[in-house]
């Protein structure tokens, strides 16, 4: 597939960005790391903070990789079998 204008890339590199967070977060917590990822933060500020080219990379996710200072906590979420369907 031909992937021929800029919105199309977009969300094409959403896909990929979700897939390589999550990714990366499981990666972190095997070698024994704790994250937290963030979707809300200065954008536009992001690519110059980091040393950037900010017309070659569109941020998606920041992700903070560390040890953590306290114990996670048990968060609730919705029973797979209640939000998945299996064909
Ligand atoms: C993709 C994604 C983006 C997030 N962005 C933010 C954010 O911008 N600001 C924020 O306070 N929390 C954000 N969170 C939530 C925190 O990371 C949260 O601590 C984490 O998801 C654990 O929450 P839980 O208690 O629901 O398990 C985000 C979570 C995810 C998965």
């Amino acid at each position: 597939m031909k992937l021929d204008n800029t919105d199309q890339l977009k969300k094409m590199n959403l896909i990929d960005a979700g897939l390589v967070s999550m990714q990366l977060m499981l990666a972190a917590r095997a070698h024994g790391y704790d994250t937290n990822p963030t979707g809300r933060f200065e954008k536009a500020e992001i690519a110059q903070t980091f040393g950037l080219d900010k017309d070659r990379y569109y941020p998606v996710m920041l992700i903070s990789v560390g040890k953590a200072a306290n114990q996670g906590y048990q968060s609730v979420r919705q029973p797979v079998d209640q939000i998945t369907e299996w064909q």
